[in-house]
């Protein structure tokens, strides 16, 4: 394949930049003309910010799995789609073609129409890093069913929610997932979450662990009985269901600052556009390279940049099952040395926690495949930033750091690879068709360079969300209502002289642990759900690994037998709630909470104490009781 909207230079880049700006129609439609549609658009966009309502490429007709698997057959239908490594070394890797991938979407596809699966109906999928997860979802947009997939991390509470809110009737899961040493149950999580979930009608089990798992008949199959049932009927071909652009492809549960996790919504044709259009410009993709993206299938990185946009472009997709230090620090590089690994995307946090193994890991490695590195999900620092250049890159490899959200697509603000100028710990520029902006609390834009503000952008781009999925009015709420007519990203942003984005993270009350966003408010429900638990609030605190820790400050009521054993229960509660990854890092018991007259909790002195302030805490003067905060201060942890 080729990609004659492959920028390569920064001339082309900033020419193709001007034309998105003033002519996005045109602009858009001529990079939509090189995919495969059923019947082209009649309008390319329309839209409106107050409502929101945006729609791309309407009236036109498409699958997005003709446009990752069936145009590719001719060309690439024996080269290799996806190479999968397993989390034990010694089990032996695995690789599908274009060919072999496509065959078992199909095959899969049938297994889901055998069971009543329709067009629009809600599949979640809740999977390890493995192939059929691939499959799975490749199988659903093959027959115009919308996935939610769920990360394999969060508990059974986590997943009712999320199969409530999109009334799933199809969970799609294996027996276990292998994660470094551990066995994670997952059948058996499933099973805890189906308690409340009337909705699902069948639940799909895929082999991987052998872990004993209970199925309960009439209800659960197994994926390899399915199969069988659906060779023995004959061909598989099976043909890819006619979507509108603006049908629904996927749901993907994200926290933000209130409430539960909200369904975030992407459509067919848009996402598909922006995830191959950014895929092909940010990471300058050459046929034949292998991509290994490191993040889980469960986050938008692993849907856009192992799933979507590698495919779209024909490329070689690698999945790893596993985590970066087992069998020790050295997985990575053993991988990138495996493969011939030409790109490698990955997270701060992953950097940093290599890190900390120094180099010995690095050394012997041979790692000259490598073209480009990437980076996602937080601000990376200086010190991770030069020692990913220097020893992985060994300073022959662009590093592009991608800014962008779940709500966005695909990356927003990035430089592209070898192509536009880089800096260390910035974005740098927007690629074409976005048009970001700095305002202040008050919406008034700032302009000029050397300036920072709240991070908003003020045209559509075709990947960027469509709703919240069961709540078009808490999409409008969460991201078009802080300021008038313009998406707010709900972070934080400087651009320097030459106008390169810097994101300096959150400004609401949404945390990015080890690239993972988890809300404070999520956080203290779960806290608040532990029966001796009255109240509790909880904050961020910078974290040398993970970026950010969580730290909470809770009011117990109940017997302490134990502080640490408190401890252990309140996490055991939390675990349960949401799942291991929303755990504190630190819990302070506290006799009050710092709170104004109105009651409501000023985290942002909560804030300061867990980062280590200890004069300098701000204005104190509207506390109900400002000695609450004398306490707190005593009792910190450090
Ligand atoms: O705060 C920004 C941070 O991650 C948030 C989005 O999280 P999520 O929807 O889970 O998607 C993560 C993967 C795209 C953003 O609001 N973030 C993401 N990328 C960067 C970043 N912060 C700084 N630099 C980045 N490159």
């Amino acid at each position: 394949m080729h990609y004659p909207y492959q920028l390569k230079s920064f001339e082309a880049y900033q020419a193709a930049y001007e034309k998105s700006v003033q002519d996005p129609e045109t602009f858009w439609a001529e990079i939509a003309e090189h995919f495969l549609w059923k019947k082209k658009w009649d309008k390319v966009l329309e839209w409106n910010f107050k409502e929101p309502r945006v729609k791309w490429f309407q009236g036109g007709k498409l699958n997005i799995t003709e446009n990752c698997l069936d145009r590719h057959q001719a060309a690439l239908g024996d080269q290799p789609a996806l190479i999968w490594e397993p989390n034990d070394p010694e089990a032996g890797h695995r690789i599908l073609t274009y060919g072999e991938l496509l065959f078992k979407v199909m095959q899969f596809a049938n297994v889901l129409r055998n069971n009543g699966v329709k067009k629009g109906d809600r599949v979640c999928i809740y999977m390890g890093m493995i192939p059929e997860l691939a499959i799975a979802i490749l199988a659903c947009a093959r027959i115009g069913a919308i996935h939610s997939v769920i990360f394999a991390g969060f508990s059974a509470q986590s997943i009712a929610d999320r199969i409530q809110d999109a009334q799933a009737s199809m969970v799609i899961t294996s027996d276990g997932a292998y994660r470094g040493n551990k066995i994670i149950p997952l059948k058996a999580v499933v099973d805890d979450a189906m308690v409340g979930c009337p909705s699902v009608k069948n639940i799909i089990v895929y082999t991987h662990t052998r872990l004993p798992v209970s199925m309960i008949k009439g209800r659960d199959l197994w994926w390899e009985d399915e199969i069988r049932k659906v060779e023995k009927q004959g061909n598989p071909f099976l043909q890819a269901e006619e979507m509108d652009a603006e049908d629904l492809l996927f749901i993907l549960y994200t926290s933000g600052s209130t409430g539960k996790p909200k369904g975030v919504v992407h459509t067919c044709a848009g996402y598909m556009v922006w995830a191959n259009y950014s895929f092909v410009n940010v990471f300058q993709y050459q046929p034949g390279q292998v991509h290994f993206c490191t993040a889980d299938a469960g986050w938008i990185t692993g849907h856009s940049y192992i799933i979507y946009g590698p495919l779209s472009a024909g490329a070689t997709t690698l999945m790893f099952e596993g985590i970066p230090t087992y069998p020790d620090a050295g997985r990575f590089w053993e991988i990138i040395q495996k493969f011939g690994v030409d790109i490698l995307y990955t997270a701060p946090t992953a950097i940093r926690s290599l890190m900390g193994f120094g180099e010995g890991p690095v050394h012997g490695k041979k790692m000259d495949s490598l073209k480009v590195l990437g980076t996602v999900g937080e601000p990376i620092n200086s010190e991770a930033w030069h020692w990913y250049d220097q020893h992985i890159g060994k300073h022959q490899c662009p590093i592009v750091d991608t800014w962008w959200q779940t709500e966005t697509g695909g990356v927003m603000i990035s430089n592209l690879a070898g192509v536009t100028p880089s800096k260390p710990t910035y974005a740098t520029y927007p690629l074409p068709g976005v048009q970001p902006l700095l305002v202040d609390e008050h919406g008034r834009e700032i302009e000029g360079n050397g300036v920072s503000g709240n991070l908003c952008i003020r045209f559509p781009w075709p990947g960027m969300l469509r709703t919240t999925y069961g709540d078009h009015e808490r999409c409008r709420q969460a991201y078009f209502s802080t300021y008038a007519d313009l998406y707010f990203t709900g972070d934080g942003c400087l651009r320097d002289e030459e106008g390169m984005y810097r994101i300096t993270g959150r400004v609401d009350d949404v945390l990015n642990v080890s690239g993972h966003r988890i809300g404070t408010a999520e956080v203290e429900n779960a806290i608040n759900m532990h029966s001796g638990v009255v109240e509790s609030a909880v904050v961020g605190y910078p974290h040398d690994i993970k970026g950010q820790g969580i730290y909470a400050f809770v009011i117990f009521n109940g017997f302490h037998e134990n502080e640490s054993l408190t401890r252990q229960d309140v996490l055991q509660t939390v675990t349960r709630v949401i799942g291991a990854i929303a755990k504190p890092d630190k819990i302070q018991f506290v006799a009050g909470l710092p709170k104004t007259r109105s009651g409501k909790i000023m985290r942002r002195i909560l804030r300061k104490i867990a980062e280590g302030e200890t004069t300098n805490l701000g204005d104190t003067s509207t506390l109900l009781d400002p000695g609450v905060v004398e306490a707190i201060m005593e009792g910190r942890i450090s």
